[in-house]
């Protein structure tokens, strides 16, 4: 048996394999964000640990004897600071706190920053909040000792050692992208030195074990290994069966992303499209990744007093785009814009525009920023052939038919079941324990493809035109 843990923005999810992958259990625990300020977005990291024990509380029931190994999954690019006595210094600061976008700049206009990433600095990475504090909170950053990301913080406490791996390392800012290691120069630039960082191991890799006191209170065997594991993305990767080439998933969550394996080592910064390690040795991949996705359609639920499922669930059959435009840059965006300050707009509201009207319109705006992410992975020369949808949003049918209808490709959903970040780490866990690797990481068989509708094809292609001149109009308004 294996245990993935994965800690989303909104709440840790546990699963339980077993030797042929079939799931057992699964757990979950919320999580809140807090935002003390605009644009601030943070989380207390002794949350995590409380979530992870609820979730091991819940998993023991199924009896945990057979373990022999565990996976972590984690949001990605959160500056978890550490005194040497490793303290937390103060809150995380997630990757989704926009308030270092001038450090960011500042980073990114040294051109040694995306020849050695591969990345633009983005304001949500890693490096550019450190420089922050720095500024901002000078006694905290004189007793930073360590920085772990996310899930590298949940290993801390699960095996008592310093370890990161490379997907997560990818989005600091500090990782030789292509040469798989700390930079040196990267960490010089910003005041630190590889002191300050985790040893780093492949995400199938064994990075440390269960410590005994942990295994005894939750009923596990001495010596279960914890792999390496991986950012939360490549996780879903590994989840989905997205480890080669050709393959790609679009993930519905707090943040969308549209997700493609490489073969290799393809940077392309100026499209800003991520480029980071796959969680297994010698792969990478790259992702247009926007900010808001369910958070965008969260948010409007909460505004008209009901739920996300209650929204789309009222829609009916697929509509032509109506002449409201959304633009769902709630907390700025990545991919293509590369912008902190944007923020999102309603153009074309009318009388005859209701609450259904309202949903559809959420719906369009996430979808043509992922259609933007397209356009920019194409760019780069990454043709998609067609998309696995992962993630709470492609619960919502009439979502996964405008996706496929406004990129004019085929999506793919899974059987129903897990094969998120939570699966992905579990698998890792597997290939840590068992020496296996990229060959158990296959696709899910798929429930149902949902083509393009195309007699929609044309309205779609001039509703997201008219996406782009209203991106263009707000796009420097401050
Ligand atoms: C990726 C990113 C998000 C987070 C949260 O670069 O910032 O996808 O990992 O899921």
């Amino acid at each position: 048996m294996y245990i993935g843990l994965d800690l989303g923005t909104s709440g840790l999810k546990g699963i339980l394999i077993g030797e042929d992958q079939t799931v057992l259990a699964e757990a979950t625990a919320p999580l809140t964000v807090q935002r003390p300020a605009e644009g601030w977005s943070e989380q207390s990291p002794s949350d995590w640990i409380s979530a992870a024990e609820a979730v091991l509380d819940q998993l023991a029931a199924k009896g945990l004897g057979q373990v022999r190994g565990i996976g972590l999954s984690g949001h990605m690019h959160g500056a978890t600071l550490l005194d040497a006595g490793d303290e937390v210094l103060r809150p995380c600061i997630l990757w989704n706190d926009t308030r270092s976008h001038e450090e960011a700049a500042e980073l990114d206009g040294d051109p040694m920053f995306r020849r050695l990433t591969g990345n633009i600095v983005f304001p949500g990475f890693t490096a550019p909040k450190l420089m922050w504090v720095r500024t901002h909170e000078p006694r905290i950053w004189d007793r930073v000792a360590k920085i772990l990301l996310p899930k590298d913080y949940l290993r801390l406490w699960l095996t008592g050692d310093h370890v990161g791996e490379m997907s997560d390392a990818a989005g600091t800012s500090w990782l030789d992208t292509g040469k798989r290691d700390w930079s040196d120069d990267l960490l010089a630039a910003t005041g630190l030195t590889r002191s300050h960082m985790p040893r780093l191991v492949e995400g199938s890799a064994i990075s440390g074990q269960l410590r005994d006191a942990l295994a005894a209170r939750w009923g596990l065997p001495k010596g279960v290994v914890i792999a390496g594991g991986g950012g939360d993305n490549a996780a879903s990767g590994v989840g989905v069966g997205v480890v080669r080439a050709g393959e790609a998933f679009v993930s519905l969550g707090t943040s969308g992303v549209l997700f493609a394996a490489n073969d290799g080592y393809q940077p392309d910064p100026a499209t800003a499209v991520h480029t980071f390690c796959h969680a297994l040795p010698n792969t990478w991949h790259q992702m247009g990744v926007i900010l808001a996705a369910t958070d965008a359609l969260n948010w409007y639920a909460k505004l008209t007093g009901t739920d996300a499922a209650k929204l789309t669930g009222e829609l009916g059959a697929l509509q032509a785009p109506g002449k409201t435009v959304f633009l769902p840059y709630l907390g700025g965006e990545r991919t293509p814009l590369n912008s902190a300050t944007v923020r999102g707009a309603f153009t074309g509201l009318e009388h005859a525009t209701d609450r259904a009207a309202g949903t559809r319109a959420v719906l369009e705006g996430v979808t043509y920023a992922i259609r933007d992410s397209r356009d920019a992975l194409a760019a780069t020369g990454t043709q998609l052939e067609h998309l696995l949808a992962v993630g709470g949003g492609s619960r919502s049918d009439y979502w996964l038919r405008l996706i496929a209808t406004a990129l004019d490709c085929p999506v793919q959903l899974p059987v129903a079941g897990d094969f998120g970040g939570a699966f992905g780490a579990a698998r890792l866990g597997l290939m840590a324990a068992t020496g296996a690797g990229a060959e158990i990481a296959t696709l899910p068989k798929i429930a149902r493809v949902i083509d393009p509708d195309p007699t929609l094809k044309d309205a779609f292609d001039a509703g997201h035109a008219r996406f782009r001149a209203a991106q263009s109009a707000i796009k420097d308004l401050k």
